[in-house]
């Protein structure tokens, strides 16, 4: 009987070398795709890298040295491009390290020219460094320190001359053949890193970029609240407004002559129905005094139903709303007891005073003119 042949030390040794490496790539690229998609920062990472000019490497560095490490969790776009400048500031250092290494050991091969060029590269990575570690320090403070304009110049700028760096150090190196063999031991490492600062740039684009306009789009919100607030506070009445009417609405108690309640203790318990009662064609000034409460109506005044006056009980308290959206003649008032629309200003129409009058979609709602 023959023995079991027993798998010899050098086989073990070599499945182990085997084990040893299939370990060291899964982090990285080769991670399987079922496996990626239930890693949690899968999602986050993939969004932040779409951007950018290098998508896989963006991924893949971060991947695995999330993988490699127990860093600190990702959980923003910001979180994503911290750790990618961390890994560059590490592959720039890798770099500036081949640099002295090679200045070192080909001192003898080297010509003057191309030592030079060494020295070059050395102080071009020290920039990248420098510009990379005040990439870091700006995002670290972002978006407080400065304005988001300010953050994303400056950062923007920081990033694109560590991205110019690599080049200009691969530069020195294109004179004739023996630089050739220089160039292409530093090339790799320059291109590394030269695409990541390129990732870093576009990712940090995307994220101002968005933040810009999310900014933007907030103080175009704001400001015509504060336009609102502005006439409602300092009393400047829109130019229909009637000096009359706007005695009427300083007064403190303005007489109604009917009055609105949803809770029945009115005269009526919806809008409508109090402009459907409403005089056609009066010279006279008909309030309908709206008590707090939310109106879910769609409330029409008939271009016949002139003079009509309404009249909360102010901003949040009296709340018309309507999935309506406007016609004609709208206005944006929010404020307790401002704005009356004029009839004659108005191909029809009438209006308000006090209360909130928002559509459904959540824009600013005011009653239709018919
Ligand atoms: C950056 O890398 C250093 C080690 O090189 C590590 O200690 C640190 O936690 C890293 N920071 C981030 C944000 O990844
Ligand atoms: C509304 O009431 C006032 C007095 O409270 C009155 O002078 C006015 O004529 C009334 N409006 C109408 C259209 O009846
Ligand atoms: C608006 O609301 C009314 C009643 O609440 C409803 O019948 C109508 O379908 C709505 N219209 C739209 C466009 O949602
Ligand atoms: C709004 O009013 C103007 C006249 O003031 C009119 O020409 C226009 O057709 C109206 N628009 C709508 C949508 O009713």
């Amino acid at each position: 009987m023959a023995p079991v042949e027993q798998p010899s030390w050098e086989q073990n040794k070599l499945l182990l070398l085997f084990l040893f490496l299939v370990l060291l790539a899964v982090p990285a690229a080769a991670l399987p795709v079922a496996a990626a998609e239930q890693w949690p920062y899968h999602s986050l990472l993939k969004s932040s890298c779409s951007s950018t000019l290098y998508p896989d490497l963006c991924y893949s560095a971060v991947a695995s040295s999330v993988f490699a490490s127990s860093a600190a969790p990702l959980s923003t776009h910001k979180d994503i491009i911290l750790a990618s400048l961390n890994l560059t500031i590490g592959s720039a250092k890798q770099n500036r390290l081949s640099v002295l290494d090679l200045t070192r050991t080909r001192s003898a091969q080297l010509t003057a020219r191309e030592k030079t060029a060494l020295n070059d590269c050395v102080e071009t990575i020290d920039l990248t460094l420098d510009e990379l570690h005040s990439t870091v320090a700006d995002l670290h403070v972002y978006p407080q320190r400065k304005t988001l304009l300010q953050h994303a110049d400056d950062l923007k700028t920081l990033i694109s001359a560590a991205i110019t760096n690599q080049e200009t150090c691969l530069d020195g190196f294109s004179h004739d053949d023996a630089d050739r063999h220089v160039r292409q031991r530093l090339s790799d490492g320059q291109v590394h890193v030269e695409r990541m600062c390129s990732n870093a740039l576009a990712m940090v684009k995307s994220l101002t970029d968005a933040d810009i306009a999310a900014e933007k789009a907030r103080m175009a919100r704001s400001n015509r609240k504060l336009r609102e607030e502005a006439v409602a506070e300092d009393a400047q009445w829109p130019k229909w407004v009637k000096a009359g009417d706007r005695k009427l609405l300083q007064a403190s108690s303005v007489a109604a002559n009917v009055t609105v309640a949803a809770d029945g203790s009115g005269d009526y318990r919806t809008v409508s129905a109090a402009v459907a009662d409403a005089p056609l064609k009066s010279e006279k000034r008909y309030v309908i005094r709206i008590k707090a409460g939310v109106y879910e109506e769609n409330v029409e005044v008939p271009k016949k139903k002139t003079n009509i006056m309404f009249l909360g009980e102010g901003r949040g308290k009296t709340v018309v709303t309507s999935n309506r959206s406007v016609v004609n003649g709208s206005t944006t008032f929010k404020s307790a007891t401002v704005a009356v629309v004029e009839v004659e200003q108005f191909t029809a129409g009438q209006f308000i005073g006090g209360g909130s009058w928002l559509g459904s979609t959540g824009f600013p709602f005011t009653l239709g003119m018919f």
